[in-house]
């Protein structure tokens, strides 16, 4: 499916008809087990000698079709769908990480993700350095022989920061270690960080690919580029004997089907050991969605630039953060990994501070105050008070998220209904 345009892919990839039953639209194939073939079969199957469906924590057909999709989008080798983000997240780094090791990240990273990394990941002996990725200079700094990974969004949530994927990913890469890129707010069809120098990428299909808001879902993608065994025994989980598949080394089981050890490591070691499987439903939900990824993506694009525009003018409103506004810092960044986009989400500030953003996202009636983004309505948050308010004041500050921000997902609706909607609220401040 490789040869089409991304529109093409998008509608198309991971999705022939079905083989069992001819179903123009892939089923939901709802068994949680499938028999086998025979004794043969069967252990030809957990030998890894033969792949194929065993049981869906850690396979699925449904599933299977949306990998495929995300894998034809993003340009990779193989993906694994998953739960959610956050254990797309985790099943990357568990692949990858081992106790006493550390991950270099993006200050400017969505607040579940700090908290994950920041906290959560302590309790697995893995340290997370954040540093300011705005100079890549930081990353190579904060680099040692401890360090596993390097990890960045190329869009970052919550607000119009666009990160320079290429300069991150040499830095990795003259670490020795792979850059994984979040790429769930730009989404492939702004941008493809394959193309820029990342090992591996990271998706919530619960945003805009899925972008209907009706199912939590991610998917982990590998480029297949990264040389694990030209790394010694750092990442012995790919190259070191693993005892529950009687001593086998993926890296080099794998070789002869191609360069697929990362992904198919954090499928039969990861997923199947943690456990956080995608439902069927929900990766059904995401391969609709993402049917119209690129016009959604388009009217999202046209709709956030035309609002930051117009809130610039606005009296309340002190600054506007939007990548896709020529004068904005980032913007040179947009042009250059996001086709001069700069997304759906974006953040203001208003002059009122902290109660004018508790103040405006009560006053709303079009949009809806949730925290979600990626949604085709239009969705509003005031991180400070919600999704980053267990930071500190310095920390808020630093993640873009400070106590007079705003953050909006752009919707797909009517324009002048998103302005008249925040013009009304805004009037009440
Ligand atoms: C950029 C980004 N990455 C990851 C996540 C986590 O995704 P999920 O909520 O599907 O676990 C989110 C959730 O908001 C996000 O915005």
């Amino acid at each position: 499916m490789t040869d089409f345009h991304p529109e093409t892919m998008s509608v198309h990839a991971g999705c022939e008809p079905d083989p069992a039953t001819n179903a123009r639209i892939t089923p939901i194939y709802q068994t949680a087990s499938y028999v086998f073939d025979d004794a043969e079969h069967a252990a030809k199957l957990f030998s890894l000698q033969e792949f194929g469906n065993i049981y869906t924590r850690i396979m699925n057909p449904t599933n299977d079709a949306l990998e495929k999709k995300v894998t034809a989008l993003e340009g990779g080798v193989g993906a694994l769908g998953v739960a959610s983000g956050h254990a797309a997240q985790l099943i990357a780094f568990h692949t990858l990480m081992e106790p006493g090791c550390n991950i270099v990240a993006a200050k400017k990273l969505y607040g579940g993700s700090l908290n994950q990394m920041g906290e959560a990941f302590k309790k697995f002996g893995w340290e997370t350095r954040f540093v300011d990725a705005d100079d890549p200079a930081n990353v190579a700094a904060a680099i040692d022989e401890k360090t596993r990974v390097v990890f960045i969004e190329s869009l970052a949530n919550p607000g119009g920061v666009v990160t320079d994927i290429q300069a991150i990913a040499d830095a990795a890469h003259a670490g020795g270690v792979p850059l994984i890129v979040d790429n769930t707010m730009a989404t492939p069809a702004l941008c493809r960080p394959f193309e820029h120098g990342a090992d591996i990428v990271v998706h919530s299909t619960t945003k805009f690919l899925n972008g209907h808001g009706n199912a939590i879902g991610g998917v982990i993608v590998d480029s297949g580029k990264f040389d694990w065994k030209a790394q010694g025994d750092k990442y012995p989980s790919l190259t070191q004997p693993n005892g529950s598949y009687h001593g086998a080394v993926l890296a080099d089981a794998l070789e002869p089907i191609g360069p697929i050890a990362f992904i198919i490591g954090c499928r039969v070691l990861g997923l199947r050991d943690l456990g956080p499987a995608m439902a069927p439903m929900n990766a059904f939900l995401a391969l609709t969605g993402m049917e119209t990824l690129h016009l959604r993506m388009e009217k999202h694009c046209s709709n956030a630039l035309a609002l930051a525009e117009w809130l610039k003018e606005q009296p309340q409103v002190e600054w506007v953060s939007y990548a896709g506004l020529a004068d904005d810092p980032y913007n040179p960044l947009a042009q250059k990994y996001l086709g001069g986009q700069g997304g759906a989400v974006f953040t203001f500030g208003l002059k009122g501070g902290y109660d004018a953003g508790v103040k405006l996202v009560s006053g709303v009636n079009l949009f809806s105050h949730l925290a979600n983004i990626g949604d085709t309505r239009s969705l509003i948050i005031h991180p400070a008070s919600t999704t980053h308010s267990q930071l500190s004041e310095e920390e808020l500050l630093s993640a873009g998220a400070g106590p007079d921000v705003v953050r909006v997902s752009v919707g797909i609706e009517h324009i002048e209904d998103i302005k008249a909607d925040l013009a009304q609220a805004l009037s009440a401040l």
